[in-house]
Parts: structure tokens; C-alpha cells; sequence
């Protein structure tokens, strides 16, 4: 299908030359820091109840990586350290992680990474779940460009950078808007830049296509140097920092159970679960490690990763995290994932994904689903098995489905495709995310704004009762038709998108 690169002609010629150039020289990396122990490419992100994780990189191994932290900025008298710090082949940083535990709720707390060039920052610790005060979220999903030190490899670094296009205005937005959401849900990559952000919101990760291999094509060839494949950045990077799933604060006993089945069956950072006030949120992966996986074994796309987890240790996860929902304790149930099943086109609809998740959120009541990897803003009204709920957003039993892919992606933008009957808003003009607002038990805002200007291009409220204190599971969910409303032939196809960056990266 068609796709634009949100590039000038200029900016397009100019990345080929930079590409030209490469080809004769390698690639200039930025310098590293004179202090070998700045910290870079700082991440936190919620660990626990009442745990947060500081994840940052250094340009040396740290024997014993440290953080020092309190509730004032001139008293860090606290002091937590780990011997973690990981690094791989081809990667010149390594990452280190540390856990700052038993921490009061929704407190200013101030941190300083232990080093001889760190300087103080400071983040609000989690809200306990069960707390109803309102807060917001900002999804960014395909928020990311290859290149500088985003990835540490020769070969990476040769995708050209696109610096004239490298118009982060996802992040600035999100930088100007840093008090009106308490943390950010991103279902694809990391890179450096995002750290003024993420050093200071919790930023939870899943991972998403790119974070597999250097490049599909590349890696069916062979072609990817050894610690670019398997989701090897991603596993070090975030490994570490992402939680399991927490300890149920319900009083029921079959959801104390259920929730430490889950805890032991998260495998993060590939899926895991987190409660922050109203909300359960969970994180999964389209990628691999369930049937059919996209990239698993076998896989349709040949890429073979995975699988992380033992057969069927994904699914399982699932069925028990959500089982274990305690609505009185958290009333919003929130998963998120990369590849999605609805999708007005721009993009692979990931059947697999479909087969294996749907059934579960719907089972289980789940009232959002959040996705990316189409490069655009989507919203659908609540939907199961290609049938749109009834009752629309006035309490509907099916989740409301949106795709968040418009942050900002080497790739561009993608055309939003063909109007499918319950799809309410679709938008793929500039680059765009999702902020989603808990404003009450009953009722959830999703807002879609344009990253460059702050507009907001679309609202809606879900209203949910959230009458049942846990799923109903008398009725077993509809069995999928084997021709989903959402198939490919109503569909653009979707390839396209992979194969634009592909080209762009074989020019060297
Ligand atoms: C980057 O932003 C500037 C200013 O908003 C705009 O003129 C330019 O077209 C943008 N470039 C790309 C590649 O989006
Ligand atoms: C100290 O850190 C800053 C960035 O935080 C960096 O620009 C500077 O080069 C570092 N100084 C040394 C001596 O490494
Ligand atoms: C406890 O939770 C289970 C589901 O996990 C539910 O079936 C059961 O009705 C609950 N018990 C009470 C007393 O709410
Ligand atoms: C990918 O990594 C996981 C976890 O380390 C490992 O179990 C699996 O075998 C690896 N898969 C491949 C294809 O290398
Ligand atoms: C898709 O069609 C529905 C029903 O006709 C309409 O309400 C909706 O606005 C359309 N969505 C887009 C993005 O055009």
C-alpha cells in the first residue's frame, strides 16, 4: 500500500547521501563522555507497589551501580545498590539497573544517580491501587528513529539518521505537557532522547517488531551482527526495570491466588502486569511465545526469536493476571500489546494475535486494548470477533480497542486505510499520540492529540459500571469465525511499511 515518509524530497535526498557516506567511512559515533560514569539514556519505571527501578546506561561496567534518593533535595540519605550491569556484543554501553523499594505512595521522591557527573532528578512514586484519585497516561507507540546511540552496533548506526526529519515532536509534547499525565505506557522502543522523560516518568516498555532483530530482511540473510537478534537490547535494557505482576490487594482468596500464579508466570519485559491507583494495566507481546507467534518459531515472517517463555507460559500468564482482577480494588482492566487485530489498514492485522488474545479480554472483561505498529491514530468502538458491542460505550461487556502508532517513526506515517463499520476516528496526517485519563470508577477519556501542535484531534468517554466485582465467566466467550470481519481482503494489505525501511537500509 501507499505510505509517506513525513520527509522533505531534501531530507530523503540528503539521507541517501549521508547513506552514500557511509558506505566509505564508518559511522562517527558521539563522542563518549570523559567520565566513563555519566549516566545516560536514564528510564524508571514502576517495580512493584512501592517500588520504582532507575534503568540508565553507562560507557563502562559499574562494579556496583547506586542511586541515592530521599523526599527532599538536599537529604538523599537513602541509598540502594545492585551488581547489576549487563551489556552484550556489539553494544558499547551497559545497563544498569536498581530498585528503590518501600517507598511512600505518590510521593515526590529526589534521586542522583551515583556518579561522578549525575546530577539530582526527581519522580512521584506510584499510586496504591484501590487510590481513585483521577490521572492520566500518555501511550506512545513506533515513537522511534535507528541510528546515533539509540542502537550501539556498525550496523545500525548506518541507517541513516534523518536528522532534518527527526522533528521529535511527540517528545517535545510530551516534555511540554510533563504535568498533565503521571506516567508513560510505550509498547515499542527506547531511545536516548526520550531520557529527560523517562528519567522522571515511569515509562513501562513491551516490546514490538523492531526490537527483534537489526532488520528483518537483514537478519534472513544473516546480515545481523552477533547481539542484534533475539530481542537482545531490549531484554538488557529492560529486563531488570519491568515488574512481574503484583500482590493482590484483593480480599478475595481465588484472586490472591490467581495474582501469584501471574506474578510467577510474568516474564518481563516481554509480559508482566502493574496496578497504579484504578487501574490493572497489562503489557504483552504479539511477537513471540504463543501460536503462530509473528516473529516465534515458525514464524510467518521467518524470523525465528523467541521463544522467552516455556509452551503456552504467556497464555497461561493471562488467563491468570487477568482472572485475578479485583474490580472494587482496580475497576479499570488495561492491556496493551504491539501488533492489533483492528485496524482501518496501514498495517499487518495480526490473525494470530486475534486467535490467541481476543477470546481473554473479552472473557475477562477488559476494557481498553491500546496497540501500535500501524504508524496512526485509530479509535473503535467496543468490539469482539468483528461484531460491535451493542451497547457501544454506554457500558459495553467488549473492549474498546485503539491503535496508538502515530508517534513518530523512521517509517512515517501511514494512510489510514478503509473505513471499517465500527471504527469511529482514524488520523494519520502528522504525528500523534494517546493520552487515556481515568477520570472516575466509571468513566475513561481517551484523548488523541497531535504531537506538534497540542490539538487534541479527537475525545472520547468510555462509560463502564464495573457492577461485577470480577469477570462473569458463565457463557463462554463466542468462538472466532474463521473469516473475522477484519480480514485481510477488507484490508489493505500492509507489507509495505517494513519493506520502505528495508529498502532505505539496504542502500548501504
Ligand atoms: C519538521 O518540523 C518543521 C517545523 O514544524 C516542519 O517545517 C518540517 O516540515 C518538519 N519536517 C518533517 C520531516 O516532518
Ligand atoms: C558530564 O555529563 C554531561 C551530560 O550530563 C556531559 O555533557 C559531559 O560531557 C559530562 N562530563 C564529563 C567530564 O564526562
Ligand atoms: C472470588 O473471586 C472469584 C474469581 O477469582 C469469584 O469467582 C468469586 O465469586 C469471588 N468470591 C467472592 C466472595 O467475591
Ligand atoms: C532467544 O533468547 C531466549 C532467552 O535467552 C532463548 O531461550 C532462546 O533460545 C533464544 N532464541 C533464539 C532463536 O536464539
Ligand atoms: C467510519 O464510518 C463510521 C460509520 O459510517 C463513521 O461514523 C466514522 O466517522 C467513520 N470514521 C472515519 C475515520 O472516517
Amino acid at each position: 500500500m501507499t505510505i509517506y515518509i513525513m520527509a522533505s524530497p531534501l531530507a530523503i535526498a540528503k539521507g541517501f547521501l549521508f547513506l552514500a557516506a557511509c558506505v566509505a567511512a564508518s559511522y562517527l559515533y558521539p563522542p563518549k563522555p570523559a567520565d566513563l560514569t555519566t549516566p545516560v539514556q536514564q528510564r524508571i519505571a514502576i517495580h512493584g507497589p512501592n517500588d520504582v527501578s532507575i534503568g540508565w546506561n553507562t560507557y563502562k561496567q559499574l562494579s556496583q551501580p547506586c542511586v541515592q534518593y530521599g523526599t527532599s533535595d538536599d537529604a538523599l540519605l537513602s541509598q540502594a545498590c545492585s551488581s547489576s550491569s549487563v551489556t552484550y556484543p556489539t553494544s558499547r554501553t551497559w545497563s544498569n539497573s536498581v530498585t528503590l523499594k518501600e517507598l511512600k505512595p505518590a510521593t515526590t521522591y529526589y534521586y542522583k544517580i551515583v556518579s561522578t557527573n549525575s546530577s539530582v532528578d526527581h519522580f512521584m512514586s506510584p499510586r496504591t491501587a484501590g487510590d481513585t484519585t483521577p490521572f492520566a497516561m500518555d501511550v506512545v507507540v513506533d515513537l522511534g528513529v535507528y541510528g546515533r546511540d539509540g542502537y550501539t552496533t556498525d550496523k545500525r548506526d548506518t541507517i541513516p539518521t534523518i536528522q532534518p526529519a527527526l522533528n521529535h515532536s511527540t517528545i517535545g509534547r510530551l516534555a511540554d505537557t510533563v504535568d498533565d499525565y503521571e506516567f508513560v505506557i510505550h509498547p515499542e522502543r527506547f531511545y536516548d532522547q526520550l531520557a529527560p522523560i523517562a528519567g522522571r516518568k515511569p515509562y513501562m516498555a513491551s516490546p514490538g517488531n523492531h526490537e527483534a532483530a537489526c532488520g528483518i530482511e537483514h537478519h534472513l540473510k544473516g546480515l545481523c551482527p552477533l547481539g542484534q537478534t533475539n530481542f537482545t537490547d531490549f531484554m538488557n535494557r529492560f529486563g531488570t526495570t519491568m515488574p512481574t505482576a503484583f500482590t493482590s490487594s484483593s480480599s478475595n482468596a481465588t484472586a490472591k491466588v490467581n495474582a501469584a500464579t501471574a506474578q510467577k508466570l510474568a516474564n518481563p519485559p516481554f509480559w508482566y502486569s502493574f496496578e497504579y491507583g484504578m487501574a490493572h494495566i497489562v503489557m504483552f507481546d504479539t511477537e513471540t511465545d504463543f501460536p503462530k507467534a509473528p516473529e516465534g518459531i515458525g514464524s510467518s515472517t521467518g524470523v525465528n526469536e523467541g521463544p522467552f517463555g516455556t509452551p503456552n507460559q504467556q497464555l497461561d500468564f493471562l488467563e491468570a493476571d487477568l482472572a485475578s482482577v479485583d474490580r472494587t480494588v482496580t475497576p479499570w482492566l488495561i492491556v496493551a500489546g504491539h501488533r492489533p487485530w483492528y485496524t482501518t489498514g496501514g498495517g499487518v492485522v495480526c490473525h494470530p494475535c486475534q486467535e490467541a488474545f481476543e477470546p481473554l479480554f473479552y472473557k475477562y472483561d477488559v476494557d481498553l486494548a491500546i496497540f501500535g505498529h500501524v504508524h496512526n491514530s485509530q479509535r473503535f468502538m467496543p468490539v469482539n470477533n468483528g461484531v460491535a458491542d451493542p451497547a457501544g460505550m454506554n457500558d459495553p461487556k467488549a473492549p474498546m480497542y485503539i491503535v496508538a502508532g502515530g508517534a513518530g517513526n523512521i517509517e512515517g506515517l501511514a494512510l489510514v486505510g478503509k473505513n471499517v463499520s465500527y471504527n469511529a476516528f482514524a488520523y494519520g496526517d502528522d504525528f500523534s499520540f494517546a493520552k487515556v485519563s481515568f477520570k472516575d470508577k466509571s468513566h475513561l477519556q481517551v484523548d488523541f492529540i497531535r504531537s506538534r501542535t497540542g490539538k487534541v484531534l479527537d475525545t472520547s468517554v468510555l462509560y463502564k459500571s464495573h457492577a461485577q466485582h470480577f469477570a462473569s465467566l458463565d457463557g463462554k466467550p463466542a468462538p472466532l469465525d474463521s473469516k473475522p470481519a477484519s480480514s485481510s481482503t477488507r484490508l489493505r494489505p500492509t507489507l509495505t511499511i517494513a519493506i520502505l525501511s528495508l529498502a532505505i537500509m539496504s542502500q548501504w
